[in-house]
């Protein structure tokens, strides 16, 4: 049986730090020197290598281009202020991760791959980490099928990678989102709840169209009555009426089980604030607003950590939050960041040591 002690690394002839603006990160659009690859065939993870970053050479044939067995996690390493290097909750992402390879009949990343691989690679890429506040290395797990086939069955082979990202916030600015009524995102018994490529490409559409209106992202609504809301763009998605969150429940398998929301919903209770999972609808959300007690919007999820919502356009009516009143959202943030960068103690035990 393969393990971590047999990952293969070949070192790079030269790295490309030094090309680096640390003052201009955009986020995901930068990779470090090195990438971690490895192959599953006849039943098992083979070849795992942390080799130089490099293009792969694919078969055109190859049934992920085609029928979309493609899979990915999103997670976040720091740096705390003693210069120690953390990575935020990574199992949890693991567990994900394999939730969703189940869903696409896609095999199983054991732990030794998954988390022993990260941390090996992020230990040679420690000083890829930004110390800047917001900003993180961003680690892309995802894993992908290789059969050059263009018959419709699961692969028998896949690939597994991670590559590491240097990288600033998703969205500096609060957002405007706009209440999506065509365009469905996920229904019961699809592939919402799971992170699978496909999910995000079909989001597109309704994004690019929301922009096209001035709106940064949509709120997406229910396949069936386009009433009962979902997530916000590529996030989980909060309210906080009358003191309480909110949260739309997770049981009908079309909402991603975020990392940061469930980080979210436990800072939440221990700062005394009850926190509802269950299913909210627009109509209890514009009488909310319109009684003045919708208080805050935000989204959440790794790559933005909470994204402040300040207009929300739902049926020709734009419902407006004055974002430096978001007291909650913001000290949730704050927590969040201080627990990341060891300035709170780790109750939850949170942090994983690279
Ligand atoms: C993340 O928050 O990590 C995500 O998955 C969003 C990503 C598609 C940018």
């Amino acid at each position: 049986m393969p393990a971590a002690k047999d990952i293969k690394i070949t070192k790079i002839t030269k790295s490309k730090i030094n090309d680096l603006d640390w003052n201009n990160l955009p986020f995901g659009k930068y990779f470090t020197d090195y990438m971690l690859e490895a192959d599953y065939a006849n039943g098992e993870w083979v070849s795992v290598a942390i080799k130089p970053y490099q293009p792969l050479t694919l078969d055109p044939a190859l049934t992920a281009l085609h029928y979309g067995q493609s899979i990915f996690e999103g997670i976040k390493a720091y740096n705390n202020v003693d210069g120690e290097t953390y990575i935020f909750r990574p199992h949890e992402n693991l567990i994900r991760f394999n939730k969703s390879a189940d869903r696409m009949c896609m095999p199983e990343v054991p732990e030794w791959l998954f988390i022993d691989g990260m941390r090996q690679l992020i230990e040679l890429e420690k000083q890829w980490i930004p110390n800047k506040e917001n900003h993180a290395l961003y680690v892309r797990p995802f894993m992908f099928s290789t059969d050059a086939l263009l018959g419709v069955r699961p692969s028998l082979t896949y690939k597994f990678m991670i590559l590491l990202s240097p990288t600033g916030p998703y969205f500096a600015a609060p957002m405007k989102i706009f209440v999506e009524e065509k365009y469905t995102r996920a229904a019961p018994g699809g592939v919402g709840f799971s992170k699978n490529a496909g999910n995000y490409g079909g989001s597109l559409r309704a994004a690019t169209e929301a922009q096209k209106m001035g709106y940064d992202q949509v709120l997406w609504t229910d396949a069936h009555e386009h009433k009962w809301l979902q997530e916000v763009g590529m996030m989980n998605v909060f309210f906080l009426i009358d003191n309480k969150a909110i949260t739309p429940s997770l049981e009908e398998g079309t909402i991603l089980k975020g990392v940061t929301r469930d980080s979210v919903i436990t800072v939440l209770n221990d700062l005394g604030i009850s926190v509802e999972e269950r299913p909210i609808n627009i109509d209890e959300l514009v009488q909310a607003y319109e009684s003045g007690r919708l208080q805050e919007v935000f989204g959440t999820g790794t790559a933005a950590t909470i994204a402040l919502i300040q207009e929300l356009f739902y049926n020709g009516k734009q419902m407006l939050f004055d974002v430096q009143q978001c007291e909650i959202a913001n000290k949730v943030k704050n927590i969040l960041n201080e627990v990341r960068y060891g300035l709170l103690p780790d109750t939850h035990n949170w942090l994983v040591k690279v």
